[in-house]
């Protein structure tokens, strides 16, 4: 993957902006991805939001060569003032991608630069906050972007079939559908089956606090 960590152009460290939530849910997703992850590798974060992420965890896996990007183009100053804040150097500045658009509006420079080369793809919190379109878009730029035996990890809640769901994710999901209609907590089984349906594999589900779930996923090899 190419770097795209230039520090060159010294971002405001005022722009950085803050999503409560990240510094609950920063430790545990860290604890996962050390874990599960291959020794080193490169990491495309999809919609990485405030930066607070890449910065945090990224920092903390130094071996991996960490991507991040964004869908709305106003905070790629607050994820480049988070970068520059850490001491890290393996963190790049983000990108544009928009998962409902083709090849998740790469162009042919970039699709060469992804397709089937990136280790792992992280993303958090997007699909309930977005139309299924968009996780479809996910997942099907997963599947192009992902070497073979890649890993995707997709973080957020989910409603489970024989799992009694919390009251707070019923809450949740009644005030996502009231900001739009075309937005709530997915059916983990439509996820995984529309993950299996693009050759990727749910093979971990890791219970994570305040009743969210991180989705763990593998690229399967093609026979
Ligand atoms: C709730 S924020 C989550 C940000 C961050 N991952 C986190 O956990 O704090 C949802 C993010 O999804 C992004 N998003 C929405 N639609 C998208 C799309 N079509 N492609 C990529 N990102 C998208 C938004 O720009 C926003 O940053």
């Amino acid at each position: 993957m190419q770097s795209q960590t230039t520090k060159s152009s010294p971002p405001d460290p005022d722009a950085r902006r803050y999503a409560p939530a990240t510094k609950r849910n920063r430790e545990a997703i860290y604890e996962i991805l050390k874990n599960n992850l291959p020794e080193k590798g490169t990491l495309l974060e999809v919609a990485s939001g405030t930066g607070e992420h890449a910065a945090w965890i990224g920092s903390r896996l130094p071996a991996f060569t960490w991507q991040t990007s964004e869908y709305d183009t106003n905070l790629f100053p607050s994820i480049k003032a988070h970068i520059q804040a850490t001491e890290a150097n393996n963190i790049s500045v983000p990108i544009h991608i928009d998962v409902a658009q083709k090849d998740w509006g790469f162009g042919k420079e970039m699709n060469v630069e992804f397709q089937n080369k990136t280790d792992v793809i992280l993303c958090a919190n997007m699909i309930h906050i977005a139309p299924w379109e968009v996780a479809i878009g996910l997942i099907r730029g997963a599947s192009k972007f992902l070497r073979e035996n890649g890993l995707a990890f997709i973080y957020g809640p989910f409603f489970q079939n024989d799992v009694e769901t919390a009251p707070s994710n019923m809450e949740f999901d009644r005030w996502l559908k009231e900001q739009d209609s075309s937005w709530g907590i997915r059916q983990l089984d439509d996820v995984k089956n529309l993950a299996q349906d693009h050759g990727l594999l749910l093979n971990k589900i890791h219970p994570m606090p305040a009743n969210n779930l991180f989705l763990q996923l593998k690229k399967i090899n093609k026979t």
